[in-house]
């Protein structure tokens, strides 16, 4: 295992201590989620944890999890979730997130929207001061008149790329869409408002910032794993 993949076990280790018999559990879409599920199987299988059940926020999730003898369920039944445990692309010390380099957040944020408490993990590399800085902002596009947003993203400062398959077709989301990543040269100047602008555009369905919606950052490094809190 690299280090990093060892510091993504780390955090989700940490995360899994917050799991508790009988939870409605949230579960994210990406690399350190994927160690989550390992160690949620190993400790269900071990019975040190029970009763749980999933509900996965992604069509891969969904596998990887059955395929560790994770119970599942779908929103539908379960509307409210104890806890959700997911990745990210950046972390901000408020706590604030880019999501969605997995392809995976229009459901990630609606299961994010649907817990109780939403807890992330990540190694360190995924903190930053400023938004924008590290990771592409993934803007998820209805596919029809898909190309018309891109001069509008760049109006608003970004460079853009569709995200592609394998193939190097145009990839589509669990939902059919497609997404475009944003990457702006400078940062995000202003988070909140950019958010505002890009849903008030017809054909975007979602974007990737997650503002507010996290409690917990798990955030592990080589040192140690330092934990961020939302005040209360
Ligand atoms: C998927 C996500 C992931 O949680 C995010 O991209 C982090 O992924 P990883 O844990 O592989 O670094 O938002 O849509």
């Amino acid at each position: 295992m690299t280090d990093t993949e060892a510091l993504k076990r780390r955090a989700a280790a940490r995360a899994l201590e917050e799991v508790t018999d009988g939870m409605i559990l949230g579960l994210g879409t990406g690399s350190t989620v994927a160690h989550f599920l390992q160690l949620l199987g190993e400790a269900l299988e071990q019975g040190s944890i029970t009763r749980v059940i999933g509900v996965p926020s992604s069509i891969r999730t969904g596998r990887e999890a059955g395929e560790l003898g994770i119970p599942l369920s779908t929103l539908a039944e379960h509307p409210i979730l104890d806890l959700t445990v997911d990745g990210a692309d950046e972390v901000t010390p408020d706590l604030d997130l880019i999501k969605g380099m997995g392809g995976a957040l229009l459901r990630e944020k609606i299961v994010a929207q649907a817990s109780r408490r939403f807890v992330i993990i990540g190694d360190e590399g995924k903190a930053v001061t400023r938004m924008g800085t590290v990771s592409p902002l993934p803007v998820e596009v209805v596919d029809w008149g898909w190309s018309g947003h891109v001069a509008y993203l760049e109006g608003l400062g970004a460079e853009v790329a569709v995200r592609k398959s394998d193939d190097g077709s145009p990839l589509k989301s669990d939902n059919g869409n497609l997404i475009l990543h944003c990457r702006f040269p400078d940062g995000i100047d202003a988070p909140g408002l950019l958010d505002q602008e890009l849903h008030a555009r017809a054909g975007v369905v979602e974007t990737g910032l997650f503002l507010g919606l996290a409690d917990e950052a798990i955030l592990a490094g080589a040192a140690d794993v330092r934990v961020l809190r939302r005040d209360p």
